[in-house]
């Protein structure tokens, strides 16, 4: 039983062209290095920098750029890992097939489980946040919607109980009832979703050449934002740059992680690229270099622009220029935040049905989730599955539900992807081809451990005793902690006696590390989503994989 669930996919396996099985019915290879680093770009820059910025800045005020620095070495070095990884097994599948190779089957189903909530309950942040730009959008050329259809159930149920006169009140007045339930709903959103899922269905070339033109003007637009915001920046709003301390900066985590999400996207289009070993790694690593550089100058100009208190708001770029009477810029804004946030529900509606389609190849999900489109040669079942997935919470859900749970579960998968780097056999290098630069971490790594703790204890004594001293007041709290220093001296133990390579250890590192600063409410939902996710698999990816068949 337990080799079973341990059950390990043969990398020869992974890469065994399952589209051939499809016969004709394979998908189109199309994607180069430019296209999918356009992808990653596409699939980057979104509600994360037009919408969830905001909250960051407003916790940490205009510190919060050392959590992007943060964000995007974590983010760094998890990409060399997707692209080690991309290098050795070119197939669709993401983190999931990668996972199956080094951890074993349950490893990947989990894997996999979480990446749902990476691509499609991030889908649903992201049409709430597209849908607020639409209709500042579309209040600026004189149409306005009832407040019933532009917010969700939630948010309108909570505005009132709280009492708090806003839009989600005025939603809750005046919307029609059927009996006693109110008609609440986003339908920007909704429609967004129904016209996305459409053109993903159609296929990947048209995707493709869509999202390649969003990206060109979100760049070019916000590269103006930068340069226009600059002029604004008045440097007293930087001080103070921590107003409540290196916490009120972690508090900005989920937030500023979202912006992040989304590299290893690239890495789902695997079959469709024309030399997956050489394109794959690029395109993640150049979207992610790009992306940062514009998030570290975009953070910079907020903050500069108005002071952090002002930036608690859904919509913080139109709020700057709003705040600072740039009227052109306003429409300009919106706009582009449509068009960026587009762009991202392209990708991830994308990404979805082709990690279920390895999947159910592999036995784990129905088989119709593999299922090509004889026309358009795409996985059709899969993509409306996806399409249901993200539209129908938005009927019940809110934007902070699903933030959180969006960046805990990617932060699960990246740790899972680094720590399965750590578990290949090492390869020859191949010219041509990425190849992780291996640095022995040895007697780095528990070096670092031992020099950090010792910095803790110099110069920030109170941190430690606050951690580690148990209350029972804070012992709930500290636990994300305690964990992370435990999963530190293991890993340092490891590194000693294992010699393992330096680069997914930090990957792990800074990913854990980025986990702390999940709330625990968080990490209870999570837990929840990951045990209905393993009884799912036992009632039905254990019975039914290709390797259970293989092994009976
Ligand atoms: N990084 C993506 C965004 O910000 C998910 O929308």
């Amino acid at each position: 039983m337990l080799n079973s669930l341990f059950r390990k996919k043969p990398v020869e396996q992974a890469l065994e062209n399952d589209p051939e099985q499809a016969g004709s019915h394979s998908l189109h290879k199309v994607l180069t290095t430019r296209d999918l680093t356009f992808f990653g770009i596409a699939a980057i820059i979104g509600a994360g920098s037009f919408s969830s910025m905001g909250e960051a800045c407003f916790k940490g005020g205009p510190g919060v750029v050392f959590l992007f620095i943060i964000c995007a070495v974590a983010c760094g070095f998890t990409a060399m890992c997707y692209a080690e990884f991309a290098s050795r097994v070119p197939a669709s599948g993401s983190a999931y097939t990668y996972a199956y190779v080094s951890f074993g089957e349950l490893f990947a189903w989990i894997i996999g489980w979480a990446l749902l909530m990476e691509y499609s309950i991030g889908n649903i942040y992201v049409a709430f946040s597209w849908s607020g730009y639409f209709t500042n959008l579309l209040e600026g050329v004189g149409v306005r919607m009832p407040e019933w259809l532009t917010c969700n159930y939630r948010t309108a149920a909570a505005m009132y109980e709280q009492n708090i006169s806003s839009e989600g009140m005025l939603a809750w007045m005046t919307a029609p009832k059927v009996g006693s339930l109110r008609i609440i709903f986003d339908l920007p959103a909704v429609v967004a979703n129904v016209l996305i899922t459409a053109l993903v269905y159609v296929g990947v070339k048209e995707s493709r050449n869509a999202s390649n033109l969003m990206v060109m003007l979100k760049l070019a637009v916000i590269v103006l934002v930068i340069v226009v915001g600059a002029f604004y920046v008045d440097i007293d709003n930087w001080t103070p740059f921590m107003p409540n301390g290196f916490s009120g900066v972690m508090g900005g985590v989920a937030a500023v992680f979202f912006a992040f999400i989304g590299f290893d996207a690239v890495s789902t289009l695997a079959e469709e690229s024309n030399d997956p070993q050489r394109d794959l790694p690029k395109g993640m690593i150049y979207s992610l270099i790009i992306c940062t550089i514009v998030y570290i100058a975009l953070a910079l100009v907020l903050t500069g622009m108005v002071t952090y208190a002002q930036l608690g708001v859904s919509d913080p770029l139109a709020e700057v220029f709003k705040i600072r009477e740039v009227k052109w810029m306003l429409y300009i804004v919106s706009l582009v935040a449509v068009v960026a946030m587009t762009s991202v529900l392209l990708v991830f509606q994308m990404g979805q049905p082709r990690i279920w389609m390895s999947m159910s190849r592999d036995g784990l999900m129905p088989p119709r989730f593999a299922s090509i489109h004889p026309k358009f040669k795409t996985p059709g079942f899969a993509t409306i599955v996806t399409g249901l997935v993200v539209g129908i919470p938005l009927f019940f859900t809110d934007e902070k539900f699903v933030l959180d749970f969006t960046s805990i579960g990617t932060l699960f998968a990246f740790v899972l992807v680094c720590g399965g780097v750590l578990m290949l056999p090492p390869k020859e290098k191949t010219a041509g081809k990425f190849n992780l630069p291996y640095v022995n971490s040895k007697f780095i790594f528990p070096l670092m451990v031992v020099v950090a703790a010792a910095l803790l204890f110099t110069f920030n004594p109170g941190f430690v005793s606050n951690t580690f001293i148990i209350n029972s007041e804070t012992a709930a709290a500290n636990v994300p902690m305690i964990i992370f220093f435990i999963v530190c001296m293991v890993l340092a133990v490891f590194s000693f006696l294992k010699n393992f390579s330096l680069i997914p250890v930090l990957g792990v590192v800074s990913c854990c590390y980025l986990l702390t600063g999940m709330a625990l409410s968080n990490w209870i939902w999570f837990t929840v989503w990951l045990v209905i996710g393993v009884v799912i698999y036992f009632l039905y990816g254990f019975r039914k994989s290709k390797l259970a068949v293989n092994t009976n």
